[in-house]
């Protein structure tokens, strides 16, 4: 949430112009934590391990430390220079203030004090006593603007899913203030509407564009808050708006979004977990710092690297953030109102089967989750849905950017020819993180993006 002394205009300078790097970097870009709420939440309410039990497995990490390795490396050059600005963050993250070597161990004492207190006293083990008055102290002393009432006042909302329907499936998604939910379901509506299965490669790729460009257009222009502004929700779910939405996609060219300067700049780091228990009980979950690193500000004392979720405000209407995106009042910053997400944690249900999916990556999360459902409702293996290469639109920047091998030559020059601008990435993108449970036969098969570190296990 945003702190209750932020204000729309506080990432301006005295032009009106978004000061760089400021809704990114150091202890102004970090929103009030809700984490520790949430697991202490879920936990109270819906586990069956208590937290002290579910975080032991993080304090031994945080106290005996992990290896570096060149994912961990690459991340660190990213994020160096912010990282050398703040102390507690060196200490932590880094070795004689430096990239450090393959092998080095990284051990949080400091973190795993924290990680303990939440293990024995809950939420108020952060949001009460020494941690938060670290916290406090720590985040002001370095120019930030939290308050005590800030980590007083944070409230877990439990909030309805969103659900849709796509040829006989049950989607099942996250509301605002996630716009992934919204978005998946509206550009869902849309291919329903335009039947994309009838339609050759190239022809699918143009439409799958299409719709994304829309969808993010409209994400851009309505969605924020629930709690603070008024999101038509049920409008852009609408069947009827979807098709009068795509009636202007032309089968031969490539619509045009409205121009405007963008940001080229990008970065990386949330982490998804898809579980199924053996009674059925299921949990889709992205948690997010935002960037790596995220503000690369760790409070002193407390091993908590302070996340830089603000950016995904909108600090200046029409203004790209990080990720490139766009947005306006709706996302507008306010006091104690939470930022917009493109989170998309998800669940598609058939009367045969059970798809969890979901992936970290920034605005690119919901047009991958839109292509790994795609994949999961055509019957595909679980495997496949993860390894799908991937390509994405989000309205601004007007261009389609494509992994290395997503579109064959003829398909890019097809799309050329439409009059689509096409930017080749040199990497891929996404840690998409799925569970298939066949109902039928009782058989459950999970994957991990080959892209990413994770692990996908049955037991
Ligand atoms: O909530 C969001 O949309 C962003 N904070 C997600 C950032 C992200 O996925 C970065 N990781 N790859």
């Amino acid at each position: 949430k945003a702190p209750l002394a932020a204000h729309r205009d506080m990432y301006l300078n005295a032009g009106g112009e978004v000061i760089p790097g400021l809704s990114i970097n150091g202890p102004l870009a970090a929103g009030i934590p809700g984490q520790p709420a949430a697991l202490a939440h879920i936990a109270q309410h819906y586990g069956r391990l208590p937290l002290a039990d579910t975080l032991a497995p993080a304090i031994e990490l945080a106290r005996n430390g992990f290896l570096v390795d060149a994912y961990y490396q690459r991340m660190v050059r990213f994020r160096l220079p912010q990282l050398q600005r703040f102390p507690a963050a060196a200490q932590q993250f880094l070795q004689h203030n430096e990239v450090p070597v393959v092998g080095h161990r990284i051990v949080q004492p400091d973190l795993a004090f924290t990680l303990e207190a939440i293990a024995q006293k809950g939420a108020a083990g952060f949001y009460q006593g020494e941690v938060a008055e670290k916290l406090i102290a720590g985040v002001r002393q370095a120019g930030g603007i939290w308050t005590q009432k800030d980590l007083d006042q944070y409230q877990v909302v439990e909030r309805e899913p969103l659900v849709g329907h796509y040829q006989g499936h049950r989607i099942v998604s996250v509301p605002p203030p996630s716009s992934g939910g919204v978005v998946l379901l509206q550009m869902l509506n849309m291919l329903q509407a335009l039947d994309i299965e009838q339609h050759s490669p190239v022809q699918q790729t143009h439409l799958l564009v299409e719709v994304m460009r829309r969808a993010y257009q409209d994400r851009a222009h309505y969605l924020g808050d629930s709690d603070f502004v008024e999101v038509p929700v049920p409008r852009l779910l609408d069947q009827g708006y979807a098709q009068q939405r795509a009636a202007d996609i032309s089968p031969q060219r490539a619509s045009v979004s409205p121009p405007m300067a963008v940001s080229t700049e990008k970065g990386s780091d949330t982490t998804h977990f898809s579980i199924l228990d053996t009674s059925g009980n299921r949990v889709a979950a992205t948690l997010s710092i935002n960037y790596p690193f995220g503000s690369c500000f760790v409070v002193p004392g407390t091993g908590i690297l302070l996340n830089d979720e603000m950016d995904d405000f909108s600090t200046k209407p029409g203004t790209p953030n990080a990720y490139g995106l766009v947005g306006n009042e709706a996302n507008a910053i306010a006091p104690g109102k939470r930022m917009l997400s493109s989170m998309t944690p998800s669940f598609i249900e058939h009367d045969d089967w059970l798809a969890i999916l979901g992936t970290p990556g920034g605005s690119r999360i919901i047009s991958m989750v839109l292509l790994g459902a795609l994949e999961t409702m055509q019957g595909k293996e679980v495997d496949a849905w993860v390894a799908r290469p991937r390509f994405h639109h989000q309205y601004l920047p007007d261009v389609i950017q494509f992994e290395p091998d997503a579109l064959s030559t003829d398909i890019q020059q097809a799309l050329a020819n439409k009059g689509h601008t096409l930017k080749a990435l040199s990497d891929t993108y996404g840690n998409m993180q799925a569970i298939r449970w066949d109902k039928k036969n009782q058989r459950v098969s999970a994957a991990a993006d080959p892209r990413g570190l994770g692990t996908a296990q049955v037991e």
